[in-house]
């Protein structure tokens, strides 16, 4: 989008699903069960003020982004829409060898922006123990000096501290009963969680059963990892039956956390998705698949209820992602999660069979009806999870 602006001509707000009150509230990162990752990798996508307007309507509350761009906590301060900022990668060597670089780095893109900008969380690096192991030894470093810096700042009880791991740290993940740690990782994981422990963080996951299902099609019912009606998988030493992939991921998760000594620590899951194209080999990135697992994910989270190992830990996800993102390298599934059109569009109905788009245009309300009726008091937390809007961006 070159110099456009943005306006919101149609809003539509369902009620759907529970409505339940949310409990938790200090230092934890994510209220609700359903949040977004706010990826920016794009050359096309709404500025930050207009992504506040979309995410407002939209009533997504818990918001991740994966770094700490200035121009977005801005367009984030007042809103009360709660964020979680990244510390890339790039920058774990250095704040690993510096308790005052990761002290300027937190007074620099956290603290500055307090309390206005929400900031709930920071993610220190990004699957770097499923990724090429040159910052293995350097990231409990990187995360011990920033959660120094935070408390140091009396910023412990607002800010958590984590990172989020892939999939590549698990061996044996099936039957979920099996599941552990990667020996090459196990090192350096132990003590990590040990760290997480002990400042109450939980363990979080990014997971992709549209990734699974690619790796084994002739194996996997797609209908299993799009939690339609299947015949599941039964694990026999747990005696427990899945009905969906993605609950048997998590709970292999736990299970691998078990093993290591961790059977306390929750699990979050920090990204989940489906792409919606994909090349070749990638039959199963569709529109169809996209907004199937979309809308059930959607469903399960209102649920709020756990999996089936661990019961008492509702299900909490944020979603990947907000805008397809055309920049991104790899194959083509990886420019095409996004829920969102670059235009602020919705890129595929998920879960409001009442809503046509025909109707999409009777109803004009103006922006400051939205702004008025996008309540972010503490009314607000309790319908993130429940309610929709479809909008509708034109541009001048
Ligand atoms: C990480 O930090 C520790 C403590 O300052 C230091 O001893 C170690 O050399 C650092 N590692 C790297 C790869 O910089």
């Amino acid at each position: 989008m070159k110099r456009g602006k943005l306006f919101v001509q149609g809003l539509y707000l369902l009620l759907l699903w529970s409505n339940d009150p949310i409990v938790a509230w200090a230092a934890e990162a994510f209220i609700g069960t359903y949040g977004i990752n706010y990826g920016r990798i794009a050359d096309n996508i709404p500025s930050p003020d207009e992504v506040v307007t979309l995410l407002r309507a939209a009533k997504i509350r818990n918001v991740r982004i994966y770094d700490a761009d200035h121009s977005v906590l801005k367009a984030f301060s007042g809103t009360g829409l709660d964020l979680v900022v990244g510390l890339p990668n790039g920058n774990l060597k250095d704040v690993n060898a510096s308790e005052d670089h990761a002290l300027d780095w937190v007074k620099e893109n956290v603290q500055s922006f307090l309390p206005d900008t929400r900031i709930r969380g920071i993610a220190v690096g990004n699957e770097v123990l499923g990724g090429s192991n040159e910052l293995w030894s350097v990231l409990l470093g990187a995360v011990k000096n920033v959660y120094n810096a935070v408390k140091k700042l009396q910023l412990d009880d607002v800010v958590q501290i984590t990172t989020a791991h892939s999939s590549a740290v698990f061996a044996n993940s099936y039957p979920p009963s099996s599941c552990k740690f990667n020996d090459n990782v196990d090192q350096y994981m132990k003590p990590l969680l040990a760290f997480f422990h002990e400042i109450g963080s939980p363990f979080c996951l990014n997971a992709y059963p549209f990734l699974a299902y690619l790796s084994d099609p002739g194996n996997i019912d797609v209908n299993y990892a799009l939690f339609q009606k299947t015949q599941g998988i039964y694990d026999e030493k747990n005696d427990i039956h899945y009905d969906n992939m993605l609950d048997a991921i998590i709970d292999a998760a736990y299970v691998a956390l078990e093993d290591a000594g961790f059977k306390k620590m929750e699990v979050i899951v920090t990204e989940t998705g489906w792409a919606s194209k994909g090349d070749s080999n990638e039959a199963a990135a569709t529109v169809d698949n996209a907004r199937t697992y979309n809308y059930n994910l959607r469903k399960r989270l209102a649920l709020r209820k756990g999996t089936p190992l661990r019961p008492k830990y509702a299900l909490k996800a944020y979603i990947f992602a907000l805008f397809n993102e055309n920049q991104k390298p790899g194959p083509t599934s990886e420019r095409n999660y996004g829920l969102f059109k670059p235009d602020g569009s919705i890129s595929y109905e998920i879960g409001f069979p009442a809503l046509k788009s025909s109707s999409a245009t009777s109803l004009r309300v103006s922006l400051k009806v939205i702004q008025a009726r996008a309540c972010f008091g503490s009314n607000f937390a309790v319908h993130v999870a429940s309610t929709v809007i479809l909008i509708l961006f034109s541009r001048f």
